[in-house]
């Protein structure tokens, strides 16, 4: 088995009921930066927890470096190094305590641990402050002693739950460094993040996953060129825009017409639509229809998501708060 993470049908049913991940296959393979995108309780989370072995899979195999993780938990312990998404830093402890520890953990001698933590701290500009209390340290200065513990036993995979989750730009380029580093040396990277840039910027492949299964699969640059040309969006004054539809379908660059969720039509152009949009607006005339907005743009990984999901992570992100919100009115309203 020539891959570095190999996961077979995964299936989590947590205990409540609640199905976050249903029946997931893929492979990481070895020296890639590898990406799960999706929107909040896609399922990232729990997938990396299972993998490494945090959380018992309701269903399914997993090989780490070869290793069958389930039959060989031990084994697999010192292959693989993870950041959770909640930092897991102790901030009564001095930033080199923590990476100690850590190091300890691993059952590595103390002289290892040393040569390591200095490496690490250096590396992520933590060294001057290895003494200071990590409660004085902010939060992307906590984001990097957390990944630097992750590696203090030299994992050769590297998981990484939302590396950048609510960090500032310049902090979130220098985290980006960091990983295209650890690839240089030969790490393997299996990262989430429902930041549509990090997926695009930064993973070899990404995985498209929502509502706990994965949609699509493949190089970023190929899964946008799925998506064909150029996108154009479009809203109407008219509820009932068919007629004019039915005739622009007609064009033969036009190579799809759909209306989504909010009401928005998306129009997909083989290439150009820049010359597109004034023909457009030309046929809109004849037809006696109002163009209310347009909007041309290069394929994103987001339009590929809308491709397969029929909304954007954005919205997916705001529904599922709405939705989280009415659980919790309802709540209260029982008491
Ligand atoms: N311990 C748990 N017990 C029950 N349900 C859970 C538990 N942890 C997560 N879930 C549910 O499982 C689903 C997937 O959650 P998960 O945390 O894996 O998503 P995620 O993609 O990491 O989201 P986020 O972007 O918010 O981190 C959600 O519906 C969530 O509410
Ligand atoms: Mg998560």
């Amino acid at each position: 088995m020539n891959e570095a993470i190999v996961v077979e049908n995964l299936k989590k049913v947590y205990s409540n009921g609640v199905e976050a991940v249903r029946d997931i296959s893929f492979s990481v393979h070895y020296g890639e930066i590898f990406g799960f995108l999706g929107p909040n309780g896609a399922g990232k989370s729990t997938t990396i927890k299972t993998v490494i072995g945090l959380l018992k899979p309701t269903e399914g195999k997993i090989f780490l470096d070869g290793i069958d993780t389930l039959k060989d938990p031990y084994k697999a312990r010192l292959v693989k190094g993870y950041a959770s998404q909640e930092t897991a830093v102790d901030d009564r402890l001095t930033a080199y305590e923590n990476i100690y520890l850590q190091g300890k953990y691993f059952h590595m001698e103390s002289s290892e641990i040393e040569k390591n933590a200095e490496k690490l701290l250096k590396m992520f500009g933590l060294w001057e402050r290895r003494n200071a209390l990590v409660e004085t340290f902010s939060g992307g200065m906590m984001k990097r002693l957390d990944i630097a513990a992750a590696l203090i036993h030299q994992p050769k995979i590297l998981f990484l739950d939302e590396p950048t989750l609510g960090l500032d730009i310049q902090t979130r380029s220098a985290i980006w460094d960091y990983i295209r580093k650890f690839k240089e040396n030969g790490m393997t990277i299996f990262l989430t993040t429902h930041y549509l840039e990090e997926a695009d910027a930064l993973c070899d492949r990404v995985a498209i996953i929502d509502k706990g299964k994965i949609m699509a699969l493949d190089r970023p640059g190929a899964l946008k060129s799925q998506i064909g040309g150029d996108l154009i969006t479009m809203t109407f004054k008219e509820d009932d825009v068919s007629k004019y539809l039915e005739k622009i379908k007609e064009i033969p660059e036009i190579k799809e017409v759909a209306r989504m969720e909010n009401g928005v039509y998306s129009i997909v152009v083989e290439k150009n639509g820049d010359e597109m949009i004034p023909r457009l607006f030309k046929m809109a005339d004849e037809f006696g229809v109002h163009i209310t907005s347009v909007r041309l743009k290069r394929p994103t990984l987001d339009d590929v998501y809308m491709k397969y999901t029929g909304r954007t992570i954005r919205e997916a992100e705001s529904t599922r708060d709405e939705g989280r919100k009415m659980r919790m009115m309802k709540r209260r309203m029982k008491r």
